[in-house]
């Protein structure tokens, strides 16, 4: 899977030496539940499913608008890098896959998005179901100023009851999945505002996992730690993707081509090109792709 290459873009080493991840459609054949037709021994060829599309998505704040007929489908269980220069419609774009924009006076959008086949721009298409389904993560962490345990236990409890040692295992279970169990799991009922930045985030990460999402948006969830807390979230990711769809927005393309499988390249709120992350950081289809991500602009 993470096979050193041999291409020369982008413009560094660092992609060449730290290994771009291929896509490879059987590894996420392999992902998929096992049924008996899989169970055979003739590889499993089906593409990913799609997880989330749109079909001439536009959207608007008042007069100005800031995404231009998006058509983009983002598959189930691979993470989607979206890049871009700043103010190019990124933070938009994944503010309208789970609603957030809602709440932004003079905000709309004309075209089709759908979330596992289903409408979710329908103003009947229930919110806080959407927000359960669809997980965010932001640049700053943010949590409760509350104990960890509450961090994760409180969403949880209002999206569904649980008993008490149901929520316990709930919350061992999402901050183990989050890779931060072993470090707080002796401090639980301590303020979560204790943490480092870091841990924070992997919290954050940790509290949008323990409602049971399919999807977890991620807004330059690094951009806030150091290097070693950005490793920790990146791996993190990667071992997320096995479960859930994760769509992440970066500034920076070592980290797109580290973790991504498909990368989105978004310019003055035009979707210019998208492909599997190898192919558009080493044979960009279009210029502006490859002055963007050879540092020309931006
Ligand atoms: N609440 C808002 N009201 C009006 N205009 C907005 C609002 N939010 C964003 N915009 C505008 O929409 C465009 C896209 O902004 P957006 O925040 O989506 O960009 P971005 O790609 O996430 O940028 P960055 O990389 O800096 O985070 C920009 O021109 C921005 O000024
Ligand atoms: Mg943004």
């Amino acid at each position: 899977m993470h096979e050193p290459t041999t291409h020369s873009k982008p413009s560094d080493t660092e992609l060449r030496d730290e290994g771009i991840p291929k896509v490879d459609v059987m590894s996420i054949a392999e992902r998929a539940p096992k049924t008996e037709e899989t169970m055979s021994n003739t590889p499993d060829t089906t593409p990913p499913r799609t997880m989330i599309s749109t079909r001439d998505f536009s959207s608007w704040y008042g007069k100005f608008k800031a995404l231009h007929e998006l058509n983009l489908d983002i598959p189930e269980r691979m993470v989607t890098a979206l890049i871009g220069p700043s103010g190019c419609g990124k933070s938009t774009f994944l503010r309208w896959i789970n609603r957030m924009n809602d709440t932004i006076t003079g905000a709309r959008s004309t075209g089709a998005m759908t979330l596992g086949g289903e409408d979710i721009t329908d103003s009947r298409y229930d919110v806080v179901d959407l927000r359960r389904r669809v997980g965010m993560v932001f640049q700053r962490p943010n949590p409760f100023p509350k104990s960890i345990f509450e961090n994760i236990a409180y969403g949880a409890n209002l999206h569904r009851k649980y008993s008490r040692s149901d929520l316990e295992q709930l919350v061992e279970h999402s901050l183990r999945q989050a890779a931060i169990w072993d470090e707080v799991k002796d401090r639980l009922k301590d303020s979560a505002l204790g943490l480092s930045g870091g841990q924070q985030q992997r919290l954050c990460i940790a509290r949008a996992i323990a409602v049971g999402p399919e999807v977890l948006l991620m807004d330059e969830p690094c951009s806030a730690l150091d290097p070693r807390s950005s490793a920790a979230i990146e791996e993190l990711i990667r071992s997320l993707r096995e479960q859930y769809t994760i769509v992440v927005v970066t500034h920076n393309m070592q980290q797109a081509a580290r973790i991504s499988d498909i990368t989105a390249f978004f310019y003055e709120g035009h979707l210019i090109e998208t492909n599997e992350t190898e192919k558009l950081f080493t044979r960009p289809a279009e210029k502006q792709t490859d002055d963007y991500i050879s540092g020309r602009f931006g």
